[in-house]
């Protein structure tokens, strides 16, 4: 494994972790102007195995730095996903009031006791850091969440909620088998149950996984919960999706505001994402990362060195369609900073100037086709047809490895797709329909890098920049 220097298929700006393998991003944190990206790893192979919190760093959220490995399997068990906040006043008592802490919640699976009659393999567990995140330190009477006996009992995010009377407290978001519960605690250490949320609403095809729970103004300037929920499988193209609901949220009671089925991102591979915490107020916005695969495959894909790689940065808000809200994943405004050169397209055919290209685009009548070509003679196809978005990446390249890999993806947007976004990198595509109102992410492996892309002649001021880092 060590020899192999493969790096086919490795893109040029979406996060991989350096070798070995990768899957949900954890314990994402901004803290003293670096954004902090722990990841799911497995550094010993590129299948996954015992895992790890890998670890690496940005100022941009373009250029990442890999960092040593931040959590290491102990005897308590692997280091599943789970999130990081800075404990500012120090209400964990972990750090000092001069040095406060950050504090890495995660769970904790003992994959010895997963392979008996047990039940109760998953538990959360804190540590933390005091040199912003470059060594941390297991709490020593971890698990602070102890299992109650069920299986699926796993990955904590968790925030800082203000109360009505001004006091502070911390909200754990929890995956428990196909529903969510909610934690509350003063210090980080000790968590009461106060709320559940999911039976009987949502999709429930698979196991719930890395929840997130948001605060939101709507358009109109109303209070708004948004609750992410990562469900695997039963997502809408196969496999893994995340579904989101829209509500209110007061005293651990999440109340949604329908019934109705709603999805973050409608392409296969984006997956587990969650949300940055600790932003600074004056960014106002909310971060999110996803993990760019699915679990129906993501052992297999055909990359060597490494295995994954995470979506770019987006930004969620809260958008009105025909008085429907729904949630919007727009690129992240830094990723314009990859910009390196610019060609305005005036055919309808053009060579591309790397692998690495962001195009966007504006769109008449309310439908395109926009190809890509290689030498190989693979192809890529994206539309909008009879109100119905699609990538057909079944003869994009290889896709061999697993039988759900060649397939078209198609998601309903029933209202008028005005202009598109593209971020192409050397295994991925990123579609963001009028700045993310319909997002679809696709993972790729073309026999040889994409050279050409046609558009049909409802596409106007086609752009396409060379992304650089
Ligand atoms: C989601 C997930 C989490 C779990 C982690 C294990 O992809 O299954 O629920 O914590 O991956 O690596």
């Amino acid at each position: 494994f060590e020899s192999q220097v493969n790096e086919d298929y490795r893109p040029i700006y979406h996060f991989t972790p350096e070798t070995g393998w990768m899957n949900d991003p954890n314990g994402l944190v901004y803290l003293d102007g670096e954004y902090h990206l722990f990841y799911q790893h497995y550094p010993d192979s590129t299948v996954w195995g015992p895992m790890h919190w890998g670890h690496a760093v940005s100022t941009d959220l373009v250029n990442w730095e890999s960092l040593p490995i931040a959590l290491y399997p102990d005897s308590l068990g692997y280091i599943f996903s789970g999130s990081a906040v800075f404990d500012a006043e120090n209400s964990s008592g972990l750090g000092t009031d001069e040095n406060p802490p950050l504090v890495a919640i995660f769970t904790y699976h003992d994959a010895e006791l997963a392979n008996t009659d047990s039940e109760t393999f998953q538990s959360q567990a804190i540590a933390f850091s005091l040199d912003k995140g470059r060594t941390w330190e297991k709490y020593e009477a971890n698990p602070v969440l102890p299992n109650p006996g069920i299986r699926d009992f796993r990955d904590p995010k968790v925030s800082q909620i203000t109360n009505p009377d001004g006091s502070k407290s911390w909200l754990m978001t929890l995956a428990v088998l196909d529903q969510i519960n909610f934690y509350s605690s003063p210090d980080l250490k000790n968590w009461s149950l106060i709320g559940v949320f999911g039976k009987n609403i949502g999709a429930h095809g698979g196991v719930w996984e890395c929840p997130d729970l948001l605060p939101f103004k709507t358009p109109s300037g109303e209070d708004k919960w948004v609750l992410l929920v990562s469900i695997n499988p039963g997502g809408p193209q196969n496999g893994s999706a995340t579904q989101y609901f829209i509500g209110d949220f007061e005293n651990g009671q999440f109340t949604p505001d329908d019934t109705m089925i709603r999805w973050l991102d409608y392409g296969p591979d984006n997956y587990a994402g969650v949300t940055y915490s600790n932003l600074p107020a004056e960014q106002n916005r909310t971060l999110f990362i996803g993990w760019m695969s699915n679990w129906l495959y993501a052992n297999e894909v055909p990359t060597v060195a490494w295995r994954s790689a995470m979506t770019v940065p987006r930004e969620l808000s809260l958008f009105d369609v025909n008085g429907t809200l729904l949630l919007k994943s727009a690129p992240a405004l830094e990723l314009e900073k990859l910009r390196s050169k610019e060609f305005l397209v005036n055919d309808q055919s053009s060579t591309l100037p790397s692998e690495a290209v962001e195009i966007a685009a504006e769109i008449e009548s309310d439908s395109f086709t926009m190809s890509f070509s290689n030498v190989a003679g693979d192809s890529l196809i994206l539309s909008k047809e009879n109100g119905l978005v699609s990538i057909d990446r079944r003869k994009a390249g290889k896709s061999d490895f697993n039988k759900y890999f060649a397939a078209i993806h198609s998601a309903p947007m029933s209202w008028e797709a005005k202009e598109i976004r593209i971020f192409m990198d050397a295994s991925s595509i990123e579609l963001f329909v009028n700045d993310g109102e319909l997002a679809m992410t696709s993972i790729l492996f073309p026999s040889s890098p994409w050279q050409n892309v046609t558009v049909s002649e409802n596409v106007d001021s086609l752009k396409i920049y060379k992304l650089k880092k």
